[in-house]
Formats: C-alpha cells, sequence, structure tokens
C-alpha cells in the first residue's frame, strides 16, 4: 500500500511520501518539489506541470490553470461566473448546468469537466511520485480547502478515481497542516491539562484559511475555521497589476488589457515584484520588453505604496483571524502560537496584520510550502495499516450546519438540523421515523450565508416501506453520517416489524422501558406519520480512543471505492430480510449509542422483534458511476497518447542529436577515419536531414525517425567502428603477443626437461607447438595486411577477432600444459627413520634433497612436499603452472 499525500493547490501542488522513518517531499523530473497545478493542451499531446506553464502565454487558450475553484460547481454561481471572466481559457456551461472547459485538443474542440482536468494533475502527480518511489501509487491522501461543500469534496475524490488513485481521505488544508505540526511536538499538555491552542493561517493563491486547534499529548482538535475563498495571492497580483495597467495607459498611452498575452505577462511580472517586495523594502523596478505592440514599458513601486494599495485586501484578512477567536470565545492570550504557511503569509503586512489581531509573532515552524502535503501523507501513514504511527487522533469540524427534511404524510412537512457549525467530524446520529411507505429525506446545508446558490446536498428515498400488520406506521431507523471525508450520507435505514408474540412475552413487548424510547414513540404513533423523528441519538466520534478506531473503520469503509460502493449499496440494498437475532450482532459492530438501546430491547424481545433491512436511494449532483468510468477511460486514453507522443518526440531528438553529434565529429575526431569524398557526402546527408527535421520531417512518427536514424548510422557506424578499432587493436595484439610469449616459455621449459612437465607426453607438446606456430603466422599476417591500409578504410582485422584466437590457443593449449601430474607412488615404512610426513608430524624438519629444491622454480610447493609449519601439502589437482592469460 502506498502512503502518499497530495496537497493540489490552486497554483501550485505538492507530494510527500512516508518512506522509512519520516516524510519525505519528492521533487519532480525538473528537481523540483512544486509542480505547477496547470495542464496545457497541443496539437498531439497534453502537458502537466512545469511543462504545461512554460504555455501559459504562448498558448493560453488552451491552458487550463485555477480549475479548482470550478470542481462541482454551476456555470450560473456568481462565483464561477466572476473566474470565468479572469481566466484566458473558455469556461462553458455543461448539459447538467456545470462548469465545462473548453480547449482545442488534438485538433478538435474538447470540453472538459474540472473533475477531468483535477484528474490530469494529480495523473502527473502520480507518476512522479511511482518514479520516486520505483512502486505503483494506488492510496492516497488529498487535501481540500477547508470550505469545500459536499459535492466539492466528492468531486475531488472521482477526480482521484479518473486518475487510478484510491483517495482514502480528503483532509482540510489547515487540518494537515495542524496534523504536521501536532504529532512530532513532544512538550504538548497531557491529556488532563489545558490544552495547547494553535492558530495555523494558510494564505495560498486565491484563499485565506484559518483555522484555532486544540492539542493535547497524542491528539488535535479543531475548534473553529474561518476563510475568505477569494482572497490570496492572485489578488495581490490583480491589484498590482491594474495600478500599472493604468500607470502605462497614463504614459505609454497603452492598453494593456485590450491585448490578453500582454496582460498575462504583466500579470507574471506583477507576481515577481510581489515577491521582491516581501523580501526588499526599497524600489522595485519592473521592466517588460516587447509587451505589445513592439514596444517595452518599464515602472516601479515600493512596497509602502503597494501596501497603501492593499489596504482592502489586508482588511479583509482580518475577518477571518477575528472570526475564530469569536467562534471559540477566545482571547489573544489563549493562543499559544500562530503557525502561517501558504505562500503569501510570507507578505511582510500580513504577517503584521496576523500579529496585530493575535498580539503575538507569526511562527515558520512548519515549511510554509510543503506543510499541507507533508500532513496529507502522515495522514495516509495514519490510515495505512501497514505503516506505524504514533497514536495520534484528529478530530475535525463539518464546515457547514447540515439540515434534514422531509415530507409530512398528513399536515405539514418536517425538518431538523443534523449538525451544527463547527459540529465535530465524522459523527453518525440515529433517527426515528414513523412511517407506511416509502419516504424521501432531502439533506442541505443549514447556512444561508453559504457561498454557494445551491444549498442542497441530496435526496435520500428510504425504500421498501410498508405498514404494521394491523395498518399503522412502522418504525423505521434511519443512521445519517459525515465521514471523514466530510462528506454527509443516510448510511443504512431498517423497518423494526413488531411480530404476533406469546403470552409471557407479549408482556415483556408491552413494558416501556424493554421496548425503548416508548413515550415518544407512543405519541409518534399515535401523531401518524408527519412528525419529526422521534429518536435522535448522536453517535458522535469524540477526541479519545475510540475517534482513533472508527476512523480507521472508516478507512476501509470509504476511499475512493466508497462512493461507488454506496450507490450499490444504495440501488441494491440487502436482499434479504433479516431476524432480530442477526440484526442485534450486526448493529452491535457498526452502531453504538441508540442502536445499542434498541438492540437490548431486541435481545429481549427476541421472537417479537423482526429487523429489515431497507435499500435507499440517494441522488446527488455528483458524477455518476458511468460517467466517472467514462472519463477513467478517456485518462487513459490521453496517459496512453502522451506516451506515444513522448516516445516519438524521443525519436525525434535522437535524429536530431545524431546529426549534431556526427557533424561535429567528421571535423575532429573522425576526420582520418573518412575519406574525403565520403565526408563531404556524409556531411551532405547530415545537412539535408536537420533541413527535413523543420520541414517536412518535422511531425512525423516514431518509426520513420527510427528508419532515418538507421540510414544515417548504416554510414556512420562504418566510421565510427574504425576509430574504435584504431584504438582497440593495439591493445588487442599485445594481449595475444603475451600469450603468445607465455606459452613460447613453456615450450622453453619443456625442452630443458623442466620436471614440472616431464609428465606431460611429447605428442601432446607438439600439438602445443603446432597451434603456438600458426597464431604466430596468424598474427604476423594480419599485422602486415593492417599496415597496408589506410585509416579510412576498414580494418583488416579487428580487437574481437584477435581476442578469440587468443581463446581458441587457450582452449588447445591450457589442458595440455596444466595437466596434473600423477600421484606419487607411496613407499614402504623403512624402519631406519620416519618418513617426511612423519617427520613433519612430529614437528621435525621436512627432509628434502638440494636437487627438489632446485626443481621448484614455480610458486606451487612439489607434491608430498612438507611445509615449513611442518604440515603436508597434498597439491595434486592444483596444475603445477599459473599462466595468467586473460
Ligand atoms: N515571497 C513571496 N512573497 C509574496 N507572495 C508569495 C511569495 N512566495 C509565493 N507567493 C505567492 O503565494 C501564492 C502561492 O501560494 P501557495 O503555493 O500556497 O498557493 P496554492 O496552495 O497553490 O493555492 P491555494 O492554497 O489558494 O489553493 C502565489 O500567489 C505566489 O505569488
Ligand atoms: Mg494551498
Amino acid at each position: 500500500m502506498s502512503v502518499v499525500g497530495f496537497d493540489v493547490g490552486n497554483l501550485s501542488s505538492y507530494i510527500a511520501v512516508a518512506r522509512g522513518g519520516g516524510i519525505e517531499t519528492m521533487a519532480n523530473e525538473y528537481s523540483d518539489r512544486l509542480t505547477p497545478s496547470v495542464v496545457s493542451f497541443g496539437e498531439k499531446s497534453r502537458t502537466q506541470g512545469h511543462a504545461a506553464r512554460s504555455q501559459a502565454i504562448t498558448n493560453y487558450k488552451n491552458t487550463l490553470s485555477q480549475f479548482k475553484r470550478f470542481i462541482a460547481r454551476q456555470f450560473s454561481d456568481p462565483s464561477v461566473q466572476k473566474d470565468a471572466h479572469v481566466v484566458p481559457y473558455k469556461v462553458t456551461q455543461l448539459p447538467n448546468g456545470n462548469v465545462g472547459m473548453q480547449v482545442q485538443y488534438l485538433g478538435e474542440t474538447e470540453t472538459f469537466t474540472p473533475e477531468q482536468i483535477y484528474a490530469m494533475i494529480l495523473t502527473k502527480l502520480k507518476a512522479t511520485a511511482e518514479v520516486n518511489l520505483c512502486r505503483k501509487v494506488v492510496d492516497c491522501v488529498i487535501s481540500v480547502p477547508q470550505y469545500y461543500t459536499d459535492l466539492e469534496r466528492r468531486g475531488v475524490i472521482h477526480a482521484a478515481e479518473i486518475a487510478g488513485l484510491n483517495c482514502l481521505r480528503v483532509i482540510s488544508d489547515t487540518t494537515a497542516v495542524a496534523l504536521a505540526y501536532g504529532i512530532y511536538k513532544q512538550d504538548l499538555p497531557t491529556p488532563e491539562e489545558k490544552p495547547r491552542n494553535v492558530v495555523f493561517v494558510d494564505c495560498g493563491h486565491s484563499s485565506l484559511q484559518v483555522s484555532v486547534c486544540a492539542f493535547n499529548k497524542g491528539k488535535l482538535k479543531v475548534l473553529a475555521n474561518a476563510s475568505d475563498k477569494n482572497l490570496g495571492g492572485r489578488d495581490f497580483d490583480w491589484l498590482l497589476a491594474e495600478h500599472f495597467a493604468v500607470d502605462f495607459q497614463t504614459r505609454y498611452k497603452m492598453d494593456v488589457k485590450s491585448n490578453q498575452r500582454a496582460w498575462l505577462r504583466l500579470m507574471a511580472e506583477c507576481d515577481k515584484t510581489k515577491k521582491l517586495m516581501s523580501a526588499n523594502a526599497t524600489v522595485i523596478s519592473m521592466n517588460i520588453e516587447c509587451i505589445m505592440n513592439d514596444r517595452d514599458v518599464s515602472g516601479k513601486i515600493s512596497r509602502a505604496d503597494f501596501e497603501a494599495l492593499a489596504a482592502e485586501l489586508l482588511k479583509r484578512v482580518e475577518v477571518p483571524l477575528k472570526s475564530v477567536l469569536e467562534q471559540t470565545k477566545l482571547k489573544p492570550e489563549d493562543i499559544h502560537s500562530i503557525e502561517i504557511v501558504g505562500g503569501s503569509s510570507r507578505i511582510p503586512s500580513i504577517k503584521e496584520t496576523i500579529k496585530k489581531v493575535f498580539k503575538k509573532e507569526c511562527s515558520t515552524t512548519l515549511n510554509q510550502d510543503e506543510a499541507v502535503a507533508r500532513g496529507c501523507a502522515l495522514q495516509c501513514a495514519i490510515l495505512s495499516p501497514t505503516f506505524r504511527v504514533r497514536d495520534f487522533t484528529v478530530t475535525d469540524l463539518t464546515p457547514y450546519p447540515i439540515e434534514l427534511e422531509w415530507k409530512g404524510t398528513e399536515g405539514e412537512d418536517g425538518s431538523m438540523e443534523v449538525s451544527h457549525k463547527n459540529h465535530q467530524a465524522p459523527f453518525s446520529k440515529m433517527l426515528t421515523f414513523y412511517r407506511k411507505e416509502p419516504f424521501e429525506l432531502v439533506a442541505r446545508y443549514a447556512d444561508t450565508n453559504l457561498p454557494l446558490p445551491e444549498r442542497r446536498i441530496g435526496r435520500f428515498k428510504i425504500n421498501g416501506v410498508f405498514p404494521t400488520a394491523e395498518g399503522e406506521s412502522s418504525k423505521i431507523k434511519v443512521k445519517v453520517r459525515v465521514d471523514g471525508h466530510g462528506i454527509f450520507k443516510v448510511s443504512s435505514a431498517s423497518l423494526i416489524e413488531k411480530l404476533p408474540a406469546q403470552a409471557e412475552d407479549a408482556m415483556e413487548d408491552s413494558s416501556p422501558e424493554e421496548n425503548g424510547p416508548s413515550k415518544e414513540e407512543g405519541s409518534g404513533a399515535s401523531q401518524s406519520e408527519n412528525d419529526a423523528p422521534m429518536d435522535q441519538s448522536p453517535v458522535e466520534g469524540g477526541a479519545g480512543e475510540g475517534e482513533a478506531s472508527a476512523d480507521k473503520e472508516e478507512q476501509a469503509e470509504n476511499g475512493a471505492k466508497e462512493t461507488s460502493k454506496d450507490k450499490d449499496q444504495t440501488s441494491e440494498g440487502s436482499k434479504s430480510d433479516k431476524e432480530s437475532k442477526d440484526q442485534n450482532s450486526e448493529g452491535s459492530k457498526s452502531d453504538n449509542g441508540s442502536t445499542e438501546t434498541d438492540a437490548k430491547a431486541t435481545k429481549k424481545n427476541k421472537k417479537t422483534i423482526k429487523t429489515h433491512e431497507l435499500t435507499i436511494t440517494a441522488s446527488t449532483d455528483e458524477l455518476s458511476i458511468a460517467e466517472v468510468n467514462n472519463f477513467f477511460e478517456k485518462e487513459g486514453k490521453m496517459i496512453a497518447q502522451d506516451r506515444l507522443e513522448k516516445e516519438k518526440n524521443d525519436a525525434k531528438n535522437a535524429v536530431e542529436e545524431y546529426v549534431y553529434d556526427m557533424r561535429e565529429k567528421l571535423c575532429d575526431k573522425f576526420e582520418q577515419y573518412v575519406s574525403e569524398k565520403e565526408r563531404g557526402s556524409f556531411s551532405k546527408l547530415l545537412e539535408e536531414t536537420e533541413n527535413w527535421l523543420y520541414e517536412d520531417g518535422e511531425d512525423e512518427t516514431k518509426s520513420v525517425y527510427q528508419a532515418k536514424i538507421t540510414s544515417l548510422k548504416k554510414i556512420g557506424d562504418p566510421i565510427e567502428n574504425r576509430y574504435k578499432e584504431k584504438h582497440e587493436r593495439p591493445v588487442a595484439f599485445e594481449e595475444l603477443g603475451k600469450a603468445l610469449m607465455l606459452y613460447g616459455k613453456t615450450l622453453d621449459l619443456y625442452s630443458q626437461g623442466d620436471e614440472k612437465y616431464s609428465h606431460i607426453e611429447k605428442d601432446e607438446m607438439a600439438k602445443v607447438e603446432k597451434c603456438l606456430k600458426e597464431k604466430e603466422a596468424w598474427r604476423d599476417s594480419k599485422t602486415s595486411a593492417q599496415n597496408q591500409k589506410a585509416a579510412y578504410q576498414d580494418p583488416v582485422v579487428t580487437a574481437q577477432q584477435i581476442r578469440s584466437e587468443i581463446q581458441s590457443m587457450k582452449f588447445i593449449c591450457d589442458p595440455i600444459i596444466n595437466k596434473p601430474k600423477p600421484k606419487p607412488k607411496e613407499e614402504p615404512p623403512k624402519d631406519n627413520g620416519p618418513t617426511p610426513a612423519e617427520a613433519a608430524k612430529d614437528g621435525g624438519p621436512a627432509p628434502t634433497t638440494e636437487g627438489e629444491e632446485k626443481m621448484d622454480t614455480g610458486d606451487q610447493a612439489p607434491t608430498g612436499e612438507a611445509s615449513k609449519e611442518g604440515e603436508t601439502k597434498p597439491d595434486e589437482t592444483k596444475p603445477d603452472v599459473e599462466m595468467e592469460l586473460d
């Protein structure tokens, strides 16, 4: 299982992985840990990251950025309309009313959903992680802005599915940062002590997020969140760009806003100037060459002027900062520290604003750019069964209050708040309804200030409801849940049927304690079916250990597959009814709180209650399973197309590289290895190939480029070969000479009657001599023939041929000259003294004769010779002569 965290920012993305003993941030192919969140489309392929960003001006219509702000949004949404006017590409309305992004891709007009574009960035990040980890990446955790709604979170999970990832958890940016901060802190207060309150501020490219969290040893609890989803670095860039646009209009009579390219170049320069101003209080100059109409412009601004311009924006920074204090009723002195992350938190006036509100300097304990991704990787490690992480519990919040509405069967419709603002998450609640037939629950955000025109989360139809045998309403238990992703769902529904009971059971049945919340139930039943749920028992994830295990449970329950699984469940549901006994064990496994109460009652009335699991049909505005599958397939095709294009480009580059390399070498190190005539014709061919690459051959298939390089190599390889042979041949000849000399020396020793070779037959040694002569003759003839050749002519003999001659000589001669000596015959023991071996055993001197010593000219001790230490060396298998021929 991979343990990977992705922070997909509005401008830049980061990848962190849990590896070995810690968390690492991964670099991409540019050795950069930042990957721009940009996708660019072309005639032949698409690119992501740095390659795409380099197209931002030249191919601006087909280069998509800021797509995170369009996820799961309606085209008519005012905030979408605002963003649609500032991005340089075309934003359209899809048939379902959502946002589409239109580009020219592979020569066609294509419209992608923001989820697809998000998936394309994930594809890139996934590939980078896989290259670094040398393994497949599937499981991951992805961060989202804390203000993301249910649908936006579902959108990110679908994007992960489209990219072939299994998103175990979407986690809020600020919660991820808090986790990255807390898990390593050794000095947190104990659970009994007052918690440490830390504020986290993430000021990114398009939004500002603030969170206050309470830390105790081993746990963090998010107390409150606040954000401005339209305040980030890009707002400061716009401000500067607007300022200079007016300036250029006045001084150069130039309307940069009328020219999209000029405007984009100005924005890019403003971003640079803004960053320079963060580090310098002096006046910063800006120069842009040929911005439009072949004219250059320049401008300057000081930090003080910039801050005056940005006064309104800076005032807005205060709002979420103050909001978290108000929500939690904390005072600045209750805050231990303020940790700032996000690129725009480097702006000095933002830091000053934070300091003013909290009356404290900002801390930068965490890596400002990478903290979110690191937090995601840590969350993934916590969820991973294969990774051991220090126990650390995270209790998050639901971003908005959620309410549930339903239609009454008689009279008024009903509604209730399922969770208030800042309700801790994840949590489950059990609700009880009394119904005769299927009914529908509508979940929506209760916050009327929600930055969304449509507050609906989804409709959940509870199917299969039937009346009691008496024709009354049945008791329906509905479990609602906000899961670890922060996504609302109706997770289960069951109908409790009372069966006719035996006498004593019937008595039990009538007992109110044993029958659950009977007072309300009773009145509920009598009030018929138009009431509010009667039994609302929160099953909330606390910050204790139970929460942690619930979390682990969720991991299995959630994941990218979860949504689809959910849909499967809702469409199929549980097919068979279960006896109450079965339900008992199930209920105690998955539920607690009210379910337990219910379970107790069920147990006592074993034979009188039957639980029917009901199916739920959920309808939300998220992508359908079919759409996700379709986009997954399309993404796969695009990945294949990208790979094909890359291979084609690699083949083309190989031709180009060969042309340049060979042209240079023909006039340099290959000069004497090619005839003048051949050099002339080959140079001409190389030049023609270069021209072809820029003209007819600019866009050919991979096989055409491969054929081209093969035909060039047909001419170039022999030249290169001659050069190589010229340098290798003398070395090989020297090796041959050395081998001939060594075998020659052995023949000499043999002819001198050397004891070492005395056991070798004469005719055997004659074979060695014959072979030696033949090889000497071969060498002499080849050397003289080669000497007749010019350097630019193909060699008569190659180094490889020479080395194979050496091998064949060794093959014939070595077995003969290395033949082991036969064993000396054992002499019967004599009375007049010990054998040499016995003498050696006794520690006495090894008796050797002078003659024997003379015989031993090699390194080896002769067979049977006693060593100095008095040990005999029966060295019968070893050759007496060691020749180094290799
Ligand atoms: N030194 C600096 N001074 C001022 N601004 C900076 C500096 N460095 C980076 N920024 C700004 O920070 C912004 C990018 O921040 P970051 O990478 O945190 O955004 P993001 O995570 O991609 O966006 P978001 O969190 O809004 O989705 C850009 O607007 C960039 O200009
Ligand atoms: Mg960010």
